[in-house]
């Protein structure tokens, strides 16, 4: 018995410690233990879970994993109407909203604070999040505003929602709401959108068009356990119901609310603030200077009447708020037309289909081919060659086709048979069940064979200088080069007969090769091979621990998956790669031919012992004498990582010639920055230390 109520207490004690933890890391960005420390406190908690099945608790931060799954998703009315909101297109329109809400205010009776609270408009999923006595107690999307879905689930694994109001409460003296509906919008960071696409590629997987729908299809999922592999963000920005049951929270004004959401330990987005009517749009053209910064994609500006008596006494029209309005950004979009759809064949064998459009310029590009993913997209937005498209760019994101404008297509568009074939061999292409991508599954296919040497020789892979995709095709149409290990023993005298190729450019050809194959490491050559799903860093980690391909070969997928970050799929694709006698020879040709990099197996090494541990850089300008993939490509080799948005969780913002504004943004944030010379100082020092490790 008593062992039993020290087990509960234990429980309690180590599920507030990680709850706080998760809050420090997730919410605040300010860690405070380090990795190994709170990998034990989760382990004992769910060691002790195991043993103590009777103390279950729902919100456990082990809940946050996900396992639940649902036949279908249920609906809910929600308790207040979720509204939605009309938009302003220019200041003008800005300023008669105002005059609007004055004269309303007037005829009430109501004095007129012109106060306003403005954040970001952000571009996700709209969800309401229902604490009952402080605790999470389940979560609805929008829906149509009066019903929604319940995914109660998937939201509990968001790791920045709290699941326990109760100590943020405690500590900021608030009561504890009997019933609280936080309201807010859950989002893909850009770069967790980026490294998410980036796996879903590998694995053949769906690839999103934008972090909107990645954000929408990751909550949207039956199977909880997919939603937490997800990386989500919420960001609150309202509440709904709420009771305090006799206590008050002593909010009169929406600042006031999200000041006590931050308390509650919600996350809120730091861009929010009050401004009076004249600083309204400038914080509008501000936050559209910033918007390319930002970790995440916004749409506009979101503007509340502060007053909470003014809003009250503002009321509502049929559908949206009278005390609230959006400032929507011009969208970068333009109509052209749909020339044609080409299929592509990938260096696995993928088929990618590409709208081929009628050139037109979108926020100063001009875009003339737009990907379209998969065959199910090309179905579900109907389109066919002839359409008028919408195109859009989004931040930085590639061009994507949005819709079809039904009203102007032919008459005698078609829908688009998507080949069952491949468009380069002509063997049929499989589309394995739960896979979204058709495959060419011949091995000799000539496009893959381009794309697959094209591969070898690229940045990725050895990094042959000066043999781009034209040499590439060239030599492979003249059966000069039907593997890559083909391309090892040409001579200057095969090279020089043909076309374009002088004496010159065959030696510099014939030396290029042979640099490669003196520089070729392990981990590059195991990455030129192109497996399917080993990208570079996987590579790394392959070469960190066989010695050379004779010991990855043999490697079983027992041994594969034991190492850090291979799964059962990625071993099952380097399995299976091994296992094709075609690729088996060509290992045998690598040896012959002298191309047989020895690494020094390590033991697994912890990121903190690898020269840059971990650190987390971002360029920014031109680098003199050094190219962006080359500085990115020594970061990574030093165990650092390289990020596409500022954040604060930055270490180094890496600044070159000609800087953007993300160098205003950096300093603002405190992170340090470095120049060229510093850059290569550090790296410098980093390395010597490295070597003494
Ligand atoms: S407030 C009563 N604030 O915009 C006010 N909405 O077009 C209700 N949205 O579905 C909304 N960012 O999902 C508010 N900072 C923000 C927002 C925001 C995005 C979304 C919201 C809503 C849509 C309305």
């Amino acid at each position: 018995m008593s062992e039993e109520k020290d087990a509960a207490a234990r429980l309690r004690e180590l599920r507030a410690q990680i709850h706080e933890h998760d809050y420090r890391y997730y919410v605040l960005d300010d860690p405070v233990i380090e990795d190994a420390a709170y990998d034990a406190l989760y382990r004992e908690l769910r060691k002790l879970e195991t043993a103590h099945p009777e103390l279950d608790d729902p919100n456990s931060p082990t809940k946050r994993v996900g396992g639940t799954v649902l036949p279908a998703f249920v609906s809910k009315p929600h308790r207040l109407a979720m509204y939605s909101l009309d938009n302003a297109m220019s200041e003008e329109e800005w300023r008669d909203f105002v005059t609007r809400a004055a004269n309303k205010l007037e005829r009430e009776g109501q004095p007129f604070t012109r106060t306003f609270w403005v954040d970001p408009k952000f571009d996700g999923l709209a969800l309401e999040i229902i604490y009952e006595n402080g605790v999470y107690a389940g979560a609805l999307t929008r829906g149509d505003g009066e019903v929604g879905e319940d995914v109660t689930e998937n939201v509990r694994t968001v790791k920045n929602v709290p699941l326990d109001l109760r100590p943020h409460a405690v500590r900021a003296n608030l009561p504890v709401p009997a019933l609280l509906e936080v309201r807010g919008e859950v989002v893909m960071t850009r770069q967790d959108f980026y490294e998410l696409n980036e796996r879903q590629r590998e694995q053949g997987g769906k690839i999103f068009a934008n972090p909107r729908n990645a954000a929408a299809g990751s909550v949207r999922q039956l199977d909880s356990k997919i939603s937490a592999s997800r990386p989500l963000t919420f960001f609150a920005y309202a509440i709904g119901a709420q009771d305090w049951a006799g206590a008050d929270p002593g909010w009169t004004t929406h600042s006031g609310i999200m000041a006590g959401l931050g308390k509650l330990g919600l996350p809120v987005a730091r861009e929010g603030k009050v401004a009076g009517e004249d600083a309204v749009y400038p914080y509008f053209k501000t936050m559209g200077v910033r918007r390319p910064d930002l970790p995440f994609e916004i749409d506009g500006v979101v503007v509340k009447v502060d007053s909470l008596a003014d809003q009250e006494a503002l009321g509502f029209t049929g559908r949206a708020p009278r005390f609230a309005i959006a400032l929507k950004f011009p969208a970068h979009e333009a109509e052209t037309v749909l020339k044609r759809i080409e299929v592509q064949v990938g260096r696995t064998g993928v088929l990618t289909p590409v709208a081929i459009l009628e050139p037109v310029s979108l926020a100063g590009v001009t875009v003339s081919r737009a990907t379209l993913h998969n065959e199910d997209e090309i179905k579900a937005k109907d389109l066919r060659a002839g359409d008028t498209v919408v195109v859009r760019r989004a931040g930085d994101v590639i061009p994507e086709v949005v819709r079809v404008v039904p009203e102007k297509r032919p008459a005698d568009a078609e829908p688009f048979p998507f080949p069952h074939i491949c468009p380069s061999c002509h063997s049929p292409a499989v589309r394995a069940p739960g896979e979204a991508a058709w495959r060419c599954v011949n091995l000799a296919c000539p496009a893959m064979l381009r794309r697959g040497i094209a591969y070898f020789v690229s940045k990725s892979g050895l990094d042959i200088e000066g043999i781009g995709n034209k040499w590439v095709k060239t030599l492979i149409d003249k059966g000069m080069v039907k593997t890559p290990a083909d391309l090892f023993n040409l001579t200057e005298m095969d090279l020089i007969p043909m076309e374009r190729m002088a004496e010159k450019s065959a030696a510099n050809f014939v030396a290029a090769v042979e640099k490669a194959q003196q520089n070729a490491t392990l981990a590059k050559l195991i990455a030129a091979l192109g497996m399917r799903q080993v990208g570079t860093r996987t590579a790394r980690t392959l070469a960190e621990h066989f010695r050379d391909l004779d010991g990855l070969a043999a490697a079983t997928s027992e041994d594969l998956t034991a190492l850090p970050d291979i799964g059962p799929e990625v071993a099952g694709s380097i399995r299976e790669f091994f296992d094709n006698a075609a690729n088996r020879e060509l290992i045998e040709r690598f040896r012959q031919i002298g191309l047989w990099p020895v690494s020094e197996p390590k033991t697994a090494v912890p990121p903190e012992a690898t020269p840059l541990g971990g650190k987390k850089f971002l360029f920014t300008g031109t680098l003199p004498g050094m190219s962006r993939e080359k500085a990115e490509a020594l970061v990574e080799a030093a165990g650092g990582r390289v990020m596409k948005s500022i954040s604060k969780k930055l270490d180094y913002l890496v600044v070159g010639a000609d800087p953007g504004s993300k160098l205003a943004k950096a300093q603002s944030l405190g992170i340090t920055i470095l120049d060229a010379e510093a850059f290569q100082e550090l790296l410098g020092e980093e390395n010597a230390r490295g070597e003494t490790l």
